[in-house]
């Protein structure tokens, strides 16, 4: 593999499929047990708030039973013991990245280990649930959401995320079916300023077109196989 000095990986939920969390996509996934607009929009949140916090409290429930699986392990290795620049972007919420190992890593849609408060925007560690309206802990208001960015939302630090794209020279992408933007532009912009990328799938996705490179399989195999590869240099 020719040098690699600086790679941006964007993962979703096809990573943490195999340590049991539901994607979103797949068949039987979490948008066929659930309506975006019910649990995923802040019109959803503002019509029925309860609807909305017994959804996030059933997926922090779901991951207190779930271990970081072989792919995560291999990025956290990779963080490890790789020379260059590695900036880990996940659209996912929940924390398999840093129980695999890796210690910095981007959470564009947020975190289910935090809060936000709406009154004030201070995020949170919180790890219990938000039913019962706790108070925020900087301004006291009654006004704590899940710390989970939802759809027409903006995501977090798209200005250090399209930097490193620009300068990236590897782009890849894992577990994600590229149907949610601004995400699934990663490619293209990373891309366009002459990077490398791969994708890595179960299936081809919605960008596969736009990747030099595409690998199907399950990423905890395809995962600990490409980490061999990057760092075997
Ligand atoms: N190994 C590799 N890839 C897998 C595996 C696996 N074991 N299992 C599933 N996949 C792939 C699927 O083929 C699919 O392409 O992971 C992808 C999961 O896609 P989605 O369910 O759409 O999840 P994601 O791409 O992360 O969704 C993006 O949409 O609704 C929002 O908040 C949600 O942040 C999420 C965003």
């Amino acid at each position: 593999m020719a040098e690699i000095e600086r790679i941006v990986i964007l993962t979703g939920a096809g990573i943490s499929a195999e340590s049991g969390i539901d994607t979103f996509r797949s068949a039987g996934g979490l948008w066929e047990q659930h309506r975006i607009e019910d649990v995923a929009t802040p019109e959803g949140f503002a019509r029925n708030p309860d609807l909305v916090l017994n959804f996030y409290d059933m997926r922090r429930a779901a991951l207190a039973d779930a271990e970081p699986n072989a792919a995560h392990m291999a990025l956290g290795r990779l963080e490890r013991e790789f020379a260059g620049e590695l900036l880990l972007v996940t659209q996912n919420v929940d924390d398999l990245h840093e129980r695999g190992g890796s210690g910095r890593v981007l959470h564009m849609h947020g975190e289910l280990k935090s809060a936000l408060c709406s009154a004030c925007e201070t995020r949170a560690p919180w790890l219990g649930t938000l039913i019962d309206r706790p108070a925020c802990p900087v301004c006291q208001a009654p006004s704590l959401r899940p710390d989970v960015v939802w759809f027409g939302e903006m995501p977090y630090q798209m200005g250090r995320i399209y930097q490193a794209l620009e300068a990236c020279d590897l782009f890849v992408s894992i577990g994600t079916s590229g149907a949610v933007y601004p995400a699934a532009g990663f490619v293209q912009e990373a891309r366009s300023h002459g990077a490398r990328t791969l994708e890595l799938n179960l299936e081809h996705s919605e960008g596969s077109r736009m990747f030099h490179e595409t690998r199907l399989g399950l990423a905890s195999r395809l995962v600990p196989e490409w980490v061999d590869e990057v760092l075997a240099g």
